[in-house]
């Protein structure tokens, strides 16, 4: 008989106390046990072929760091060319890839999308989510003729998914989602805490073990974390993002964590009728294209992983109706907004203390990058002032607290990406001109030190 076991595990960082606890010691949450039966079966039969005691049975030894030989993982390129670039140069043998995002954001249609285009390799698509004839319809949405032998499973359960994988023997498998497998050695129900953790270390053995890489798709709360939780993170390979505002078509699809590749670079996709379409030059979709130059519009030439992008940015400055002026920001972070309207008001003499402020990045994209700092500033105080900036000029700087300036990096891809489109002028700082050859460019470059500087350059 097996002996039932009972712990209690904070449903927010996977932390496991024998006893239940008001505030979690490791993730400092009120509030978060849960009592689970966790019912390990001592002599059933093997989650995963080895059982965990084989790769324990092997001892390593250390080796000198100069002895090991490293050879390049085999990796699997897929026609996918964003996805390859997210996980840095195609899938990797035996990975564990974790791809989270809000419900309804792709997540499934880009999965399913892989399954069928990558060729000539046995695919599994393991849906706990959707029937057969659902996953049928999607998939015919897609692509007419898949070039892959996709084959779609409905099952949750882990030991029947691994008895179905022995069968067929696939080059890739994927789970839709993570959340609603369950394993028979666990009592918990399917989505908990130890359910989530259990099945993750299942398919790890097998990916490893088998060296077929593995998706796992989970779904993310409410406050942005892949629920069931932190720990899926520790776990895989490679956690994937899929993000981006389901009313605008553009999908960004961002590597957080990344164990084959870098963890900065980002894939962009176009959610079409017929499924997901990469965006292979994302600047010119980016870019509204007017003749007129308005008010309050500026482009800023940002990088996004190793891949220059120019975006337009967007701000309004308008009276504040209210004793409180709002401040408002889309795709940019609403503090960093607020430091810059300080600088302007403090350093640079600008009146903005009683207006509304907002921005917005076109496109429903989200920026990090420091450097589009400069643009804004622009955009809003030729909002402000209601002058219109030229379309031909572009920005690429971060701005510091004092008004300076600074510098921001790879500014020659910058300046290359901005000549190519066709910009007349690039604003840059000072600090960037180090090493710079300017002569090699057509386009003129304009550098700053001050904002005040820049103001007098583009406003008169
Ligand atoms: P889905 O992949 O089901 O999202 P997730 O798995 O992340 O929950 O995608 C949901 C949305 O995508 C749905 O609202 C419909 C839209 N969609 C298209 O616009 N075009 C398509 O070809 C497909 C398959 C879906
Ligand atoms: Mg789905």
């Amino acid at each position: 008989m097996a002996k039932t076991k009972s712990s209690y595990f904070c449903q927010s960082c996977g932390y496991e106390s024998p006893k239940w606890l008001g505030k979690c010691p490791a993730c400092q949450q009120w509030n978060t046990f849960v009592e689970e039966v966790v019912e390990k079966k001592s002599n059933g039969v093997p989650d995963w072929k080895s059982a965990g005691s084989a790769s324990l049975s092997r001892v390593n030894k250390p080796s000198k760091v100069q002895e090991i030989v490293y050879t390049e993982e085999h990796r699997l390129v897929t026609p996918d060319k964003e996805l390859n670039r997210v996980l840095g140069g195609g899938i990797v043998g035996g990975s564990l890839v974790l791809i989270g995002g809000e419900p309804g954001i792709g997540k499934s249609t880009l999965m399913l999308q892989l399954a069928l285009i990558v060729p000539k390799l046995k695919v599994l698509y393991v849906s706990g989510e959707e029937s057969e004839q659902q996953i049928k319809l999607r998939a015919e949405r897609i692509l007419a003729k898949p070039m892959s032998d996709c084959y779609i499973l409905t099952e949750t359960s882990t030991q029947n998914i691994f008895k179905q994988i022995e069968l067929l023997e696939p080059n890739l498998v994927i789970i839709d989602s993570i959340q609603t497998l369950h394993s028979s050695h666990i009592e918990s129900t399917p989505g908990s805490v130890s359910q989530v953790r259990e099945c993750t270390a299942e398919l790890l053995r097998f990916a490893k073990e088998s060296s077929t890489p593995v998706f796992l798709i989970g779904h993310i709360t409410k406050d942005g974390m892949i629920a069931g939780p932190k720990i899926l993170e520790h776990m895989v390979d490679t956690v994937l993002q899929f993000e981006g505002d389901r009313h605008h078509v553009y999908r960004i699809l961002r590597a957080i964590k990344n164990r084959f590749g870098s963890a900065s670079e980002l894939g962009i996709y176009e959610m079409e009728g017929t499924g997901l379409r990469e965006v292979s030059n994302p600047s010119e979709i980016l870019l509204s294209q007017r003749e007129e130059p308005l008010s309050g519009v500026t482009i800023s030439a940002t990088m996004e992983g190793m891949r220059p992008m120019l975006i337009e940015t967007q701000a309004l400055v308008s009276t504040s109706p209210y004793g409180t002026p709002q401040r408002s920001a889309t795709g940019f972070d609403t503090r960093r907004m607020n430091m810059l309207l300080a600088v302007l008001e403090k350093r640079c003499g600008f009146k903005l203390g009683a207006k509304d402020v907002f921005l917005n990045i076109a496109g429903g994209i989200r920026v990090e990058d420091p450097s589009i700092d400069l643009g804004l500033v622009a955009a809003i105080i030729s909002s402000h002032e209601d002058i219109p900036v030229s379309y031909k000029i572009c920005f690429a700087a971060e701005v510091g607290l004092s008004g300076e300036i600074r510098a921001v990096t790879r500014i020659e891809q910058r300046i290359a990406e901005a000549q190519k489109l066709g910009f007349e002028q690039i604003f840059i700082s000072k600090y960037n001109k180090k090493g710079l050859d300017v002569s090699k460019y057509q386009i003129e470059i304009k550098i700053v030190s001050k904002v005040e500087e820049m103001f007098s350059l583009l406003f008169g």
